[in-house]
């Protein structure tokens, strides 16, 4: 979604401001836009369609300089990405707004604003609020004020960065549904939808609350909550650094994500494991009682997420017989559903400011839950801070689009969640202690997947002249090949569809022909005997497979069948290790297809707005 970022200083912000966006640029990459308050006192505006380079080098080019200023990374919702309607947008010259979320009554505010003479020239939503405040600022009220008095009109979710002409020594920052964090420094403030953005300049930072308008001078910040009050949030202070979102070495984002695999395994690994199982209290204090209790499972989860939630669904009720349920947050959201007795509520999102996932978790609330279990891999996100319990994934940044790493120690946090039921729902002791071990040994049985990078770049070489591909899989793998399946739509643009193997005949094998590859996820386990028969199906009618297995002598490989084989590990844990190969399979079709691999067309990390 949109990336804002916004400064106030005694330096010139142009610089701070630029590579914020760079940073944010993950996030919205349609167009991009800042302006700063120039030396005499004006609101300087550079916008460009595109990435943020194009902004950058429009901006080096016109020399805008100032110390407060306000920027923009665009993902179009209202209004196609176009310069005109590029944030910042701006009302008489004078008031400069750049929003991330959506106005939802924005239809009716500018009807009437337009009826009161304002003029409008975008196609945007955004538009409405630089009006708006405008209003109450004509009317006499300060920029805080008038701030407040407009977002009293406006439903749906925002975060606001906003300038006056007439204020040179104040930014105005509101958060409503949507992320926004300040920066502090000395002499300085800073904000920004994510600390990525402010890295650079500082490493202290304040989370704000819904309903929250900040004021932020040179030299003080001030908070006021949705009732007005004036309140103190807490200052956390990041361990991150500036460099943690570099690409180092790698040619992508996503590449370089995926080689992190074996270490982010590791720390999501690191500090919850004794010998024989897993460390109580790991989810916060008072999360065993609540475990002992637990006799059913809900999941709530958006795309790759949803994804980790299936398998899971699989481990809960595979290894400890308590019924589990999975769903897309987006459905959940809005139908009426029946609670299962005793059911604990988990949410899984990488950002934890996933819209539907947050709505979602905000409904269940009111529901009869025992309590609710976010797994997420940003410790200060809405998601964390509204869950009874946290599982954090230890990935580090996720900065490409397509998800890789997250995704990987869901999948370990959710096994450690299994591990941590299991002590109380009759997973026994021997089996708990050689999970552990298996836990133990992912890193380096990843570090082997790792090194299978040629030949699967040699197998893209069969995918990337197609149109259509399909992803067979059974039991826990058949939610693998449902995310292998997203991770090629993502960035090649191959449409690309997941079914059960056993599914095939019951429709999918009509597609079936030379220019339909089929990939497989076909360890050997108790249903690759079942498998083997769907793969002749698909063999017979002249069908390409590609298949990645733990046992190639079973499977074989010939003209119709490219079999790859990966390390064997236990079965109910090989579903993490068949993901990698997908991932890179992925990754190498979409290199030799040219596409953007880290900023897909029409997509956003975080997806922050219905
Ligand atoms: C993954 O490759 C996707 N880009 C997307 O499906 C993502 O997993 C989804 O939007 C959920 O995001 P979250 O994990 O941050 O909630």
């Amino acid at each position: 979604m949109c990336g804002i970022i916004g400064a106030i200083a005694q330096r010139d912000v142009q610089p701070i401001l630029i590579e914020g966006l760079r940073r944010l640029e993950y996030r919205g990459y349609d167009s991009a836009g800042m302006v700063v308050m120039d030396p005499q006192g004006r609101l300087q505006r550079e916008r460009s369609v595109g990435k943020v380079e194009a902004l950058a080098q429009r901006v080096a080019g016109s020399g805008l300089t100032g110390t407060l200023g306000i920027a923009h990374t665009r993902w179009a919702t209202h209004g196609g990405p176009t310069e005109r309607n590029a944030h910042p947008h701006l009302s008489g010259e004078r008031i400069a707004v750049v929003h991330n979320g959506i106005i939802e009554n924005y239809q009716a505010l500018r009807d009437d604003l337009k009826a009161r003479g304002f003029e409008f020239t975008s196609d945007t939503d955004t538009e409405v609020i630089a009006h708006q405040i405008m209003d109450y600022c004509q009317q006499g009220h300060d920029l805080l004020e008038a701030v407040r008095r407009a977002t009293a009109h406006f439903s749906g979710a925002y975060a606001l960065g906003v300038i006056s002409r007439d204020e040179p020594d104040r930014l105005i920052a509101v958060r409503e549904g949507s992320p926004l964090i300040i920066g502090l420094g000395i002499g300085e403030h800073f904000i920004a939808s994510d600390i990525q953005a402010m890295l650079p300049v500082t490493q202290r930072f304040v989370y704000l609350e819904n309903g929250d308008i900040a004021e932020l001078r040179r030299d003080s910040h001030r908070i006021l909550d949705a009732d007005g009050q004036a309140v103190d949030r807490p200052v956390t202070e990041s361990s991150l650094t500036a460099g943690a979102a570099d690409r180092g070495r790698f040619r992508h984002f996503m590449l370089k994500e995926i080689h992190e695999q074996p270490r982010a395994v590791a720390e999501t690994l690191e500090g919850r494991l004794a010998p024989d199982g897993v460390l109580e209290g790991i989810m916060g204090p008072g999360s065993e009682e609540i475990l002992a209790q637990v006799k059913s499972v809900q999941i709530l989860a958006c795309g790759t997420s949803y994804h980790a939630g299936l398998v899971a669904s699989y481990w809960i009720e595979g290894l400890l017989g308590l019924p589990c349920r999975v769903e897309v947050a987006s459905e959940f959201r809005y139908r009426r559903h029946a609670v299962l007795p005793d059911c604990l509520l988990v949410t899984i999102s990488q950002s934890g400011e996933t819209a539907d996932s947050l709505a979602a978790l905000r409904q269940a609330r009111e529901d009869d839950y025992l309590g609710s279990l976010a797994i997420c891999n940003v410790p200060e996100s809405s998601l964390v801070r509204e869950s009874d319990m946290v599982l954090m994934t230890h990935a580090g940044p996720e900065i490409g689009v397509a998800s890789t790493k997250a995704f990987t120690t869901q999948l370990v946090a959710l096994f450690l969640l299994v591990l941590s039921l299991g002590r109380h729902h009759g997973l026994a002791p021997a089996r708990a202690q050689s999970f552990v071990e298996q836990l133990r040994a992912l890193p380096a049985a990843l570090e082997k997947v790792l090194a299978l990078d040629t030949p699967i770049e040699r197998l893209a070489m069969g995918l990337a002249d197609k149109h259509h591909a399909l992803f067979l899989g059974r039991g826990c793998h058949y939610p693998i090949a449902l995310e292998g399946a997203l991770k090629l739509k993502e960035i090649s643009y191959i449409h690309a569809e997941a079914y059960p193997a056993g599914e095939l005949k019951h429709g999918p094998l009509a597609l079936v022909d030379a220019d339909m590859p089929v990939v497989v996820v076909a360890p050997n386990n108790h249903l690759l005997e079942k498998l083997k028969s769907n793969l002749e199906e698909v063999r017979a009618r002249g069908g390409h497979l590609m298949v990645f297995t733990d046992d190639v002598a079973a499977l074989g490989s010939d003209g119709a069948i490219q079999s790859l084989a990966v390390p064997p590990v236990d079965d109910w844990l090989s579903a993490i290790i068949h993901t990698v190969p997908l991932q890179l399979l992925s990754y190498h079709t979409a290199i030799l297809k040219g596409t953007d691999v880290d900023q897909p067309r029409n997509l956003a990390k975080s997806v922050t707005v219905e």
